[in-house]
């Protein structure tokens, strides 16, 4: 069997999200800086298409953009030139859960995951809310903890649950699991794991870890130099294991390909193989 032939046996295909269509895409979009009078071109015409409960993860050298991208995408800095559409007439609402989580150190874990959502819902829903989402992370028992009382994992869940809590159209991750160890990372992709598959989110992530990214993505981005310069599908049913033969053998090909970018065969980034855009019916994009 080919590497990248979809495989099913003993696992639930049925789990995998409908994508019917897309969300947010990105045309072109370009962000130049400059620093020290030096125009330095962070995104080069990147162009992105999230499909409805997708999981897309984005891997690629350090300073080739991943950051500035998802920076864009959030809304939290404006691009140089291209555009971003949306599905709907109004913009999906956007989480983001970064390296560090961030907590306020003065809030304990309840007002931090609440602290987006206060003045938006009642009191009531808010402390459902935050009930729900941490026995999603697991984290019931840590309710009233100070931030400085957790764990560098137990942090980055609360960070993940504050994210979930508000219950975002699209959620951004920029490495997330990077500084933790090997077993709470493992733990943390398979809490992820899970609640895609339950509640389905779109999901844009980054990552420098190859197994990660197979491990949690179904669709593999490769950026270099400010450009998306190939599109690697995984094609297996979730949960996935590090250890299945078949993420091994994606993992190596992805390997292979990071190394030889399907792009850079064609001389510069087009045509990319296989087309980095989605079908989407046209009426679907305002
Ligand atoms: N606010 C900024 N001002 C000036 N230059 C910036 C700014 N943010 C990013 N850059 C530049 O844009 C380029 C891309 O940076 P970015 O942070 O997006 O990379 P990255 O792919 O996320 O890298 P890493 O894997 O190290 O996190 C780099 O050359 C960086 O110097
Ligand atoms: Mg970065």
């Amino acid at each position: 069997m080919s590497a990248f032939a979809p495989s099913s046996a003993g696992r639930r295909p049925g789990l995998q999200p409908a994508r019917n269509f897309v969300l947010l895409e990105t045309r072109a979009l370009g962000k130049t800086f400059a620093i020290g009078g030096r125009e330095i071109v962070a995104l080069a015409e990147v162009d992105l298409a999230l499909a409805r409960g997708s999981f897309t993860v984005i891997i690629g050298r350090s300073g080739c953009g991943k950051s500035t991208l998802l920076r864009v995408v959030a809304g939290l800095t404006e691009p140089t030139s291209g555009a971003i559409r949306y599905a709907h007439e109004k913009r999906p609402t956007i989480g983001s859960v970064f390296q560090e989580p961030r907590l306020m150190p003065w809030l304990n874990v309840e007002a931090n995951i609440a602290f987006g959502l206060i003045g938006k819902l009642p009191k009531s829903e808010i402390d459902d809310r935050v009930t729900e989402v941490l026995d999603l992370v697991g984290l019931k028992a840590f309710r009233d903890a100070q931030p400085d009382q957790l764990s560098g994992g137990m942090a980055s869940r609360v960070g993940l649950a504050r994210a979930l809590a508000m219950k975002p159209d699209i959620l951004l991750f920029d490495e997330p699991f990077a500084a933790l160890d090997a077993f709470t990372r493992r733990n943390l992709q398979q809490e992820l794991s899970a609640i895609w598959r339950t509640r389905q989110p779109t999901i844009l992530f980054v990552t420098h870890d190859v197994e990660e990214a197979v491990v949690l993505g179904d669709v593999i981005l490769h950026m270099s130099e400010g450009r998306v310069v190939d599109r690697i599908p995984v094609p297996l049913a979730h949960p996935r294991e590090p250890t299945d033969s078949d993420v091994v053998s994606i993992r190596s090909r992805v390997l292979q390909r990071l190394a030889a970018p399907a792009a850079f065969h064609h001389g510069n980034v087009v045509p990319l193989q296989p087309p980095l855009s989605i079908a989407v019916p046209k009426e679907k994009i305002s």
